[in-house]
């Protein structure tokens, strides 16, 4: 009888300081990128799948194309309507984390309704236009460059008229879209978002 109860209270104990343990450990880990990424399943989908025409996909993309995304967004460099202020929130150990976490995801390939014309137009402007940036039809996410393969037609339609307005710069592809006519450009997004 006086053993059970001292196995009783030891046994206590045991999962007392276990607790204490687990506590302390969880207050003084560092954010990992599962839970930081977390915050974006929201908006961008259990794992960068993001299943919102408006919202892009960040499966497979470079890390480095998510983490110069997310500083550029903090700064203001990039407009957005929503990433500015989130981004806020982050350091660049963090930015680092999800760029790790989004590269490791296999990318989304989306269902979409476009227009077999306008996808063969830009098909057959794509590799000489933009092949030398967005390679391999845009299934590629290199450097800073984001995939743009299966990525939905609304947010690439959205994100391109940034550009056509001058509000979003990169160099060499703002130079690039000026020598194009609006129905080449909706074509070449077309193409992108038809990608497999
Ligand atoms: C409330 C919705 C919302 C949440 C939450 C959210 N995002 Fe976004 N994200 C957007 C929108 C909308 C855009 C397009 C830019 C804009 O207008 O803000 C975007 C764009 C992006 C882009 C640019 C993608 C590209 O192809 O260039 C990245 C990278 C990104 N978000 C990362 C994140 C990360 C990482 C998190 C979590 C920390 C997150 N987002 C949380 C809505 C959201
Ligand atoms: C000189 C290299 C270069 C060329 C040429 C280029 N791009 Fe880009 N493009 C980029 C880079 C780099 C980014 C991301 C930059 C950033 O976030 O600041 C980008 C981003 C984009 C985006 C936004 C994607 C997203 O997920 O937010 C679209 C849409 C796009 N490019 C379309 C095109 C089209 C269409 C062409 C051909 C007419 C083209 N680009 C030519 C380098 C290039």
């Amino acid at each position: 009888m006086e053993k059970r109860r001292w196995m009783e209270r030891r046994g206590q104990c045991t999962l007392a300081l276990g607790a204490l343990v687990f506590s302390a450990s969880a207050t003084a880990l560092p954010p990992n990128a599962a839970m930081l990424t977390h915050d974006c399943a929201g908006c961008h989908g259990t794992d960068g799948a993001s299943a919102s025409p408006s919202m892009p996909s960040l499966a497979g993309q470079s890390k480095q194309a998510i983490v110069e995304a997310m500083k550029n967004f903090k700064t203001g460099v990039r407009p957005s309507t929503i990433m500015g202020r989130l981004a806020k929130g982050y350091t660049d150990a963090d930015f680092a984390l999800m760029g790790d976490f989004y590269a490791g995801q296999k990318m989304y390939l989306t269902q979409q309704t476009l227009d077999p014309a306008r996808v063969a137009k830009g098909a057959s402007l794509q590799a000489s236009k933009c092949g030398s940036c967005h390679t391999e039809s845009g299934k590629v996410s290199n450097d800073d460059a984001p995939a743009m393969a299966s990525q939905w037609l609304p947010y690439l339609q959205m994100q391109m008229a940034l550009y056509v307005e001058g509000k979003r710069k990169t160099p060499g592809m703002s130079e690039t879209i000026k020598t194009l006519s609006a129905d080449e450009l909706e074509s070449l997004l077309h193409f992108y978002a038809s990608v497999k």
